[in-house]
């Protein structure tokens, strides 16, 4: 198992100014940033990235909602990155999250949920390398 797992912090936490929150968040709960950027995906991008969903009667919104606005994505580092980093969000559904979990504090609805938490360490590393070069991850 690898130690790493891939984030977003989505449009709807940009927006509603909670960036620096998350952030402390998930640094005061024991995870290294290894790289970061601020950015927009295209739409070929949120289709590209989320095409496991494709056939998803959602899929079309979830493309507009996550080219909506910028985001930030980032590689953490952690012991058990992928398992505390879901954890650590909560629930995809934020009227299921629980008490203190990132979606619990910052999310809107289903959709609109805050932040990504890779579900897997393969998908860690395919959705990492999708947003970084090897040169961005220190
Ligand atoms: P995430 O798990 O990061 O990646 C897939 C996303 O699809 C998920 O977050 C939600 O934002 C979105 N999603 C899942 N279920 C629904 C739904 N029923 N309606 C709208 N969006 C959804």
């Amino acid at each position: 198992a690898t130690n790493r797992t891939f984030t977003m912090i989505k449009p709807d936490a940009v927006k509603n100014g909670h960036i620096g929150a998350i952030l402390e968040k998930i640094t005061a709960s024991g995870f290294n940033i290894v790289a970061m950027k601020y950015t927009q995906l295209s739409k070929r991008d949120a289709e590209q990235f989320y095409a496991i969903h494709s056939e998803r009667p959602f899929f079309g919104e979830l493309v507009e909602f996550m080219t909506s606005g910028p985001i930030v994505a980032a590689i953490l580092e952690k012991d058990n990155a992928v398992d505390d980093f879901r954890t650590l969000i909560g629930a995809t559904n934020p009227e299921e999250a629980a008490e203190g979990t990132i979606r619990k504090l910052f999310a809107t609805s289903i959709g609109e949920n805050a932040v990504h938490g890779s579900d897997s360490d393969e998908n860690a590393a395919i959705e990492g390398s999708f947003h970084f070069s090897g040169r961005e991850i220190f």
